[in-house]
């Protein structure tokens, strides 16, 4: 599975505590036209359950932690995405399901294209045709 990776942002800290400042090209591999963010996730809840055509990703918590099922088609991968400088960037033709969010949990999230609903794939079986297809 090559369409994703892990990126450490690198922290910038002095007796004060820790800053991370993020710039496009040099650290974030694309620009970026949107940002959102998820938190105040309910007990219980996952999100996510979609794959995109052509979008690229950055996402990490900034406070607590949640799980990332990530999905080729071909296999599986789970990651926990727990701190502020641990970001995950998501490329290509992947599934990708959010679980396991702590109350605390701030997850941002940096795209390199406006909301598009027809860059989504919502329905597993269409992401096995278009993966396999
Ligand atoms: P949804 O895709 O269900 O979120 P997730 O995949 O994280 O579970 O999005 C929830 C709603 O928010 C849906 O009505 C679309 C809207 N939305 C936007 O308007 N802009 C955005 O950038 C995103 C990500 C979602």
């Amino acid at each position: 599975m090559t369409s994703f990776s892990l990126i450490d942002f690198p922290i910038i800290g002095d007796e004060r505590g820790s800053l991370i400042a993020l710039e496009t090209q040099s650290i974030i591999p694309f620009d970026v036209k949107r940002i959102y963010y998820i938190f105040d996730t309910k007990p219980g809840v996952s999100r996510g359950f979609h794959a995109h055509r052509n979008l690229k990703q950055v996402m990490v918590c900034v406070s607590g932690k949640c799980r990332i099922l990530l999905d080729d088609g071909k296999s599986k991968v789970n990651l926990w995405l727990d701190s502020p400088s641990k970001a995950l960037l998501i490329e290509g033709l992947i599934w990708r399901e959010m679980h396991d969010f702590s109350p605390d949990c701030v997850l941002v999230v940096m795209a390199s294209e406006h909301y598009d609903e027809s860059d989504y794939i919502r329905n597993y079986s269409d992401f096995e045709g278009i993966v396999h297809g």
